[in-house]
């Protein structure tokens, strides 16, 4: 296995730690990550990441800290911002939110206050927890109604989109999702959120690389705010942005900090700088390109081995399937396919009886292993390894012989960015 450099200088200072990391980075060589929000970084991204950035404490906005000896720190952050203005095309960008949760809470925070109604995508299809969930800050601080996808096309709903948000007159419209695999037409969110006054967040947590990879429409012209991650398809550090309209800059940068935040993460500001860089490069159009034309091969290989995809195939980067056919749950499934050493998860599917820690359905993506180098080819074939694990999950020998193919695509792409 090829050394990992930060890992060599840990063994003789803190070995015990140093062994996990070994231990992690043999799995990660060692298995097919099909898990959508995840990915590879960069030997770049890695290598800020690590950096005496994490040391200084810089609260406050660049020119505007209450520290001193930010000089540096602040052209750190300025480059950052003027990158992810680049890519998106925004106003302004807020890049101090230490992940996409925090990005969120930031926003509801800039834009509307406690007890206010918003109207976010019902979790089982597809919308994520900081979208109103009873259990998250965002179910406990405002009045939450959902809007979800048609049962037949298993594609948003937008006339009922239209309906729930004349009936309860929101304050926020909140678009995107964490499991939803078909193109999101932002601009009848616009239109929707214009005809009853509401605000729009858009929260391009999951998708935000392909947008900048020009395969998946731009939010940025139809929403106030959008809010997103730089850690799945923008395939940079583990963190959160906001990019915005001027009008609300102020109140987006003051919500961040000193509204919900202390000090920025320099460190991961630096990263998220060179993601975006990357980001801006014509590699990075062909990598996301290759990310939804793989996910259509994958999708379209399990409907072809007979799985229900949900809505019938995608258009973005992950697929959804339905295991209530097979007569097995996510849980089952996913446990299934690790033993085989393939990482996907459970996940809800729209109308789902089951709780979400079972869940009736598995999503995969490929962000992971179009970032690995996969082929089509390979692809189709990790498609069919997936089917055969779900189709007899308790088999030894299925699983070992998933697993010796496992094992043998992956030694075919080892990890990228560990140089
Ligand atoms: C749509 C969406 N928004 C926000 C988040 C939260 O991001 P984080 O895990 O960085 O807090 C996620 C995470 O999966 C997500 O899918």
């Amino acid at each position: 296995m090829a050394s990992h450099s930060s890992c060599d200088s840990l063994s003789s200072l803190d070995p015990e730690l140093a062994a996990l990391v070994r231990r992690e980075h043999e799995r990660q060589a060692t298995t097919i990550d099909l898990i959508a929000s995840e990915n590879h970084v960069s030997h770049a991204v890695r290598t800020a990441l690590a950096t005496l950035l994490t040391d200084k404490y810089a609260e406050g906005y660049p020119g505007r800290r209450y520290y001193s000896g930010c000089g540096v720190v602040d052209q750190v952050e300025t480059l950052a911002i003027t990158r992810a203005k680049a890519v998106f095309g925004a106003d302004h960008a807020n890049v101090q939110p230490h992940a996409g949760s925090q990005a969120n809470f930031a926003a509801y925070q800039a834009l509307i206050t406690p007890g206010a109604t918003i109207l976010g995508m019902d979790r089982s299809h597809g919308g994520h927890l900081t979208h109103g969930a009873e259990v998250n800050f965002s179910g406990k601080l405002f009045k939450v109604a959902t809007y979800g996808v048609d049962r037949v096309t298993e594609r948003i709903d937008y006339e009922q989109l239209r309906a729930m948000a004349r009936q309860h007159r929101p304050a926020l419209i909140v678009a995107g999702a964490s499991s939803y695999p078909r193109i999101i037409d932002f601009a009848v969110f616009g239109d929707v959120a214009r005809e009853v006054g509401a605000l729009l967040m858009v929260d391009v947590a999951h998708i935000a690389g392909l947008i900048a990879g020009g395969v998946h429409p731009s939010p940025v012209p139809y929403a106030d705010v959008v809010t997103g991650t730089t850690q799945k398809t923008l395939r940079g550090p583990r963190g959160g942005f906001i990019l915005c309209k001027a009008q609300h800059a102020s109140l987006i940068d003051s919500a961040v900090f000193p509204g919900s935040q202390g000090g920025p993460l320099m460190h991961v500001i630096a990263a998220k700088a060179v993601c975006f860089h990357e980001a801006l490069q014509p590699a990075f159009r062909t990598y996301a390109a290759a990310i939804v034309s793989n996910a259509r091969v994958m999708a379209e290989e399990l409907a072809a081995e007979g799985l229900r995809v949900i809505s019938g195939g995608t258009d973005n980067h992950l697929a959804l399937v339905d295991l209530t056919p097979l007569d097995m749950t996510g849980k089952q499934a996913q446990d299934a396919l690790e033993r085989a050493g393939i990482i996907a998860n459970r996940n809800s599917i729209p109308f789902d009886t089951r709780p979400p820690m079972v869940a009736g359905g598995l999503r995969v993506g490929t962000p992971a292993i179009t970032t690995r180098g996969f082929s089509a080819e390979e692809v189709r074939t990790v498609a069919t390894l997936v089917c055969r694990v779900l189709r007899a999950p308790t088999s030894e020998t299925v699983r070992d012989d998933v697993h010796r193919s496992v094992l043998e695509l992956c030694a075919r792409h080892p990890l990228p960015g560990l140089d």
